[in-house]
């Protein structure tokens, strides 16, 4: 999800800083980021000059604290409460006095983030959809401690990016999530207890409800870790059957099979 954030903020004419705890990933996802350019420039969508004026927007980095000047953090990493936690902390540290840090969350308690800080009112949710370049959404989530300046002004950048955002309260799932999740783990509990075959349950919901992919391709595309650990947080906060996870996804992310970045997950991408 990060690079498909610095590729929407570049794209909107903002200096991205992409920092990555290895150089070699940061380096990575700009390479991605070329890529994906590249192939918008084939089509036409984009010219020469506005894919190297995106790139050069990008500064690709393994140093935490090359974020000081950054008016806006945005955190994309694994989705575990704790290392956001601990993620928070250190930036607070390192960005200006009046810099905002926002959260990708697709579930956590934006508030736990919120008071890991000295900045309680500049921390906010500001949730991207996968692949951010192309879904037009981003959910703004303002935790009780947020200032309505806060939230003007990620919802600002959220527009000047192109994007339509919606605002929720900090609830687990926000509005998509929440009601996406119990779909997405019903498709798995009925794959398990053999009502249909992986095929026809995605070609019933493509076919039947217009929806462009299946849930349980869907699921392969937001990761299957990603998934479980959304449902677990729905769980803990709701304790709503529908979110408590279906066994094989939670035995498929103990095998490593994690959907698409892994190369299996209910499908198989590594041919
Ligand atoms: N996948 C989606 O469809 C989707 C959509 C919207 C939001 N999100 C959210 O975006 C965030 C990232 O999800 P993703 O799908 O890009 O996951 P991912 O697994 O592709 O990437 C996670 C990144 O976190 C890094 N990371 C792992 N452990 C870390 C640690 N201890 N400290 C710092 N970095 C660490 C990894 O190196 C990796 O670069 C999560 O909060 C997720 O909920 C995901």
């Amino acid at each position: 999800m990060g690079a498909g954030i610095a590729e929407v903020a570049a794209k909107a004419g903002v200096d991205v800083v992409l920092r990555s705890r290895k150089q070699e990933t940061a380096d990575a996802m700009v390479a991605g980021l070329e890529k994906s350019l590249g192939k918008q420039v084939d089509k036409g969508r984009l010219s020469e000059e506005d894919r190297d004026a995106v790139l050069g927007r990008v500064t690709a980095t393994s140093d935490l604290s090359a974020l000081a000047d950054c008016d806006l953090v945005i955190e994309s990493v694994v989705e575990d409460l704790d290392v956001k936690r601990a993620l928070f902390a250190e930036l607070d540290g390192i960005v200006k006095a009046d810099a905002i840090l926002a959260t990708n969350t697709s579930t956590l308690p934006v508030v736990e983030m919120a008071v890991a800080t000295q900045r309680p009112d500049k921390v906010v949710g500001v949730h991207f959809f996968n692949p951010a370049p192309m879904m037009s959404l981003v959910e703004i989530i303002a935790p009780l401690t947020a200032s309505d300046e806060t939230v003007a002004a990620v919802t600002e950048f959220a527009t000047a990016c192109g994007k339509g955002p919606v605002q929720v309260k900090d609830r687990a799932g926000f509005i998509v999530n929440a009601l996406l999740f119990p779909y997405l783990n019903n498709a798995v509990r009925m794959l398990e207890n053999g009502t249909a075959n992986r095929d026809d349950i995605d070609a019933a919901m493509k076919g039947g409800c217009n929806f462009p992919m299946g849930p349980l391709a869907l699921l392969d595309l937001v990761g299957l870790d990603t998934s479980l650990a959304i449902l677990d947080a729905l769980y803990a906060e709701f304790a709503d059957p529908n979110y408590s996870p279906a066994p094989a996804l939670r035995r498929m992310v103990a095998a490593g099979h994690l959907g698409r970045k892994s190369g299996q997950g209910f499908y198989d991408y590594r041919r």
